[in-house]
C-alpha cells in the first residue's frame, strides 16, 4: 500500500481532508508521517489526534537549508514514503530534494496556475480583477508552482468578496480535489507527459 508523507507548516486543513478520506477507505494508502517545519501547529495536533507519526523539523536550528532538508528526506526515506504531499508547507523546496522525489511529489495552490503563484495569492487575484479564481494540485518541479497541473476546480469571485470569504470558497474546493488528485495517484492512474498529466 501506497505510503504518503505530508508536509505542513500550519493549519492542516488539507492534512484533515487526507485523513478523512483516507479513514473513509475513499483511498487505499496510509499516512506515514506528517512533518512540520514549524513546532507547535495545528497540523501536528490533527496528525496525533488520528494516531498518525507526527515530526517537527525545525528549519531554523539547522545551519543551512541543505542540511534541513536532508533531515527531512531521512525522514520521508525512513518511513518508506512514495508520495510527498506539501500541504500548507511555506518552505521552497530545492531542486535536489525536488529530484530526490520526482514525480513523487504533489502541492496544492490556492489559485489557477499558472495564474497568481507564489504568496499572497487570494489578496493578488482580488487586486486584479479577476471574475473566476479556483485551487490547482500539481506535481512539483524546479520552480515555485509550475509543474505539471494534475486537477483544477475553479470558482467564482464575488463583487462583496474579501480575502477571508474567498479563501473560504476555494478551500472547499481544495479539501475535494487533493484527496482526489492522491487517489489517482495511489491508483497508478496519473501519467505526466512533458507538462500534461493525463489521467488513465
Ligand atoms: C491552502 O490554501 C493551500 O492551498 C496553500 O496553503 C493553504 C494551507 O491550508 N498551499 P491548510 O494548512 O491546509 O489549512
Amino acid at each position: 500500500m501506497l505510503k504518503i508523507g505530508v508536509l505542513v507548516s500550519g493549519r492542516g486543513s488539507n492534512l484533515q481532508a487526507i485523513i478523512d478520506a483516507i479513514e473513509a477507505k475513499k483511498i487505499k494508502a496510509e499516512i506515514a508521517v506528517v512533518i512540520s517545519n514549524i513546532p507547535g501547529v495545528a497540523a501536528l495536533d490533527r496528525a496525533k489526534k488520528h494516531g498518525i507519526k507526527a515530526v517537527a523539523v525545525n528549519d531554523k536550528e539547522f545551519k543551512d537549508k541543505s542540511s534541513y532538508e536532508k533531515d527531512i528526506i531521512a525522514e520521508l526515506e525512513k518511513n518508506n514514503v512514495g508520495l510527498v504531499c506539501l500541504a500548507g508547507y511555506m518552505k521552497l523546496i530545492s531542486p535536489e530534494f525536488v529530484r530526490h522525489f520526482k514525480g513523487k511529489m504533489m502541492n496544492i495552490h490556492p489559485a489557477l496556475l499558472p495564474a497568481f503563484p507564489g504568496l499572497h495569492v487570494q489578496r493578488t487575484a482580488l487586486e486584479h480583477g479577476v471574475k473566476i479564481s479556483g485551487c490547482t494540485v500539481h506535481f512539483v518541479d524546479e520552480g515555485c508552482d509550475t509543474g505539471p497541473i494534475i486537477i483544477q476546480a475553479a470558482v467564482p469571485v464575488l463583487d462583496d468578496d474579501t480575502q477571508e470569504s474567498l479563501s473560504a470558497r476555494i478551500l472547499e474546493q481544495e479539501h475535494r480535489i487533493y484527496p482526489e488528485a492522491i487517489r489517482l495517484f495511489s491508483e497508478g492512474k496519473l501519467k505526466i507527459e512533458g507538462r500534461r498529466v493525463k489521467i488513465i
